[in-house]
């Protein structure tokens, strides 16, 4: 298993261009299956989770090409019907097949994905989205089993008790595209992936309205076609970005970015004393001064997200005093405190809720990654911390960023990935 080693203390300087979102390339990888008609996506990522959704697809026996960041998907009318165990249970996001399989096909099966280390995941709101359209699903022997014989538009209302989901609606969206009549998604998400999955499944000829609000009309077609998509940069790449140029007192050109999709998230960036500048497609970040304490909430698009909760609180454990955190979305989704607290942070979790008391420096030391986004914040706490930080298990972060060791070494980080146990 391969194991970041990085040695801190370099502020980050120059410029990163950030990838394609992979939040909004998975929706739109899984919308492939709607069509029989060859789809083209540009400026796919080259992340774990995309090949472990282009490997589902590929069993399930579309044809799949891969040819660096383009992908063509060509889902024929011959595809099983079945999203296997070894698969799903790889990733979450595989869940995104059920929606678009039963709406061309009126029958699937997909592996229950469960939780994971950021806490419980339900799915209990793409499977009342189905049933809404007149599905028949069944959860047994670890499976999802649905089936209709036709898809009916309806009025659906997604929210669940942490507000809308964004895989919910992506879900019941793409479903909805081939179903007979109209379909209101109300309490939908807001998420700017949602938009581009809208736009994208537009693209292939679907009606849809209302993308980015929180109600979302879908009148069903016949048939959909093929199309090419770029998908949107990665917002929370970007974000990361910015977080490992706040800790250092860097100063960075994110290139490749929409500062409209930061809104929350820049705004939390001058809170604590960064330097922000905003044109269409590029974000500067100056982190010259003493970084200040802020409070975060996390809460659905447009608020601050919870994918880049974990590399803030790295950020405000070296900020000028104490900082509160309180984790909205998934409540469990601070394992990364206590291996920042390893490093020497000074983090009080309580329920939903972490103090953060700031300290000068970060110490390096040997941490584990426990998903995704905690991962980076440990790789983004190392290149403060003072000596060397290993970060172990970052099979996590290989799922999220593409080339992050590269990108970070360009900046002037002293980082290298070592092969280990
Ligand atoms: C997506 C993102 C993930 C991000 C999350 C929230 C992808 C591939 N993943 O995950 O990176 O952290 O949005 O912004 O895009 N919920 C239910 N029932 C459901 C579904 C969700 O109660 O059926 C709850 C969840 O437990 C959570 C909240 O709704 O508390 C939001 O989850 P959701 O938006 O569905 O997250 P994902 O789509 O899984």
């Amino acid at each position: 298993m391969d194991k970041l080693l990085i040695k801190g203390g370099t502020s980050l300087k120059g410029k990163v261009k950030i990838t394609g979102s992979k939040n909004a390339t998975l929706p739109i990888l899984a919308a492939c299956l709607l069509t029989e008609e060859p789809c083209v996506i540009h400026e796919v990522p080259l992340l774990q989770d995309i090949k472990t959704m282009l490997g589902l697809l590929s069993s399930l026996g579309a044809d799949v090409t891969f040819n660096k960041n383009k992908v063509t998907i060509c889902s024929g009318n011959q595809l099983s019907l079945e999203a296997p165990y070894d698969i799903v249970s790889k990733m979450r996001a595989s869940i995104y097949v059920l929606g678009p399989l039963l709406a061309r096909f009126h029958k699937v099966k997909v592996y229950f994905p469960g939780g994971c280390a950021i806490g419980p995941r339900p799915i209990d709101l793409h499977i009342k989205g189905m049933e809404s359209l007149g599905a028949e699903v069944k959860v047994e022997h670890g499976y999802i089993d649905a089936k209709t014989s036709v898809l009916k538009g309806t009025n659906i209302l997604l929210e669940g008790t942490s507000g809308p989901s964004v895989g919910a609606t992506a879900n019941v969206m793409m479903a909805a595209t081939l179903a007979n009549g109209t379909t209101n998604i109300i309490g939908a998400a807001l998420e700017r992936e949602i938009v581009d999955l809208a736009n994208f499944l537009i693209a292939l000829g679907a009606k849809i309205d209302g993308a980015g609000s929180s109600t979302i009309k879908i009148t069903g077609i016949k048939k959909l076609k093929g199309s090419e998509w770029t998908p949107i940069s990665d917002r929370i790449e970007a974000g990361s970005f910015a977080c490992a140029a706040a800790i250092t007192h860097g100063k960075i050109e994110i290139d490749n970015c929409n500062p409209e999709h930061l809104g929350a998230v820049n705004l939390t960036l001058r809170s604590i004393g960064c330097n922000i500048s905003e044109t269409k497609n590029k974000l500067t970040i100056n982190a010259e001064s003493d970084l200040m304490p802020t409070s975060i909430i996390t809460a659905p698009y447009p608020g601050f997200p919870t994918d880049l909760q974990a590399q803030f609180m790295s950020v405000l454990s070296v900020a000028d005093g104490t900082s509160m955190i309180t984790e909205n979305i998934f409540k469990n989704r601070f394992l990364h405190a206590l291996e920042l607290n390893r490093m020497g942070a000074q983090i009080k979790v309580e329920d939903n809720v972490a103090v953060i008391d700031g300290i000068k420096k970060l110490s390096g030391a040997q941490v584990m990654a426990s998903d995704l986004r905690a991962s980076v914040a440990l790789v983004i706490a190392g290149l403060a911390a003072q000596g060397e930080t290993v970060v172990s298990r970052i099979y996590h972060l290989d799922r999220g960023y593409e080339r992050i060791e590269e990108k970070l070494h360009s900046l002037g980080a002293v980082v290298k990935r070592v092969s280990g146990k």
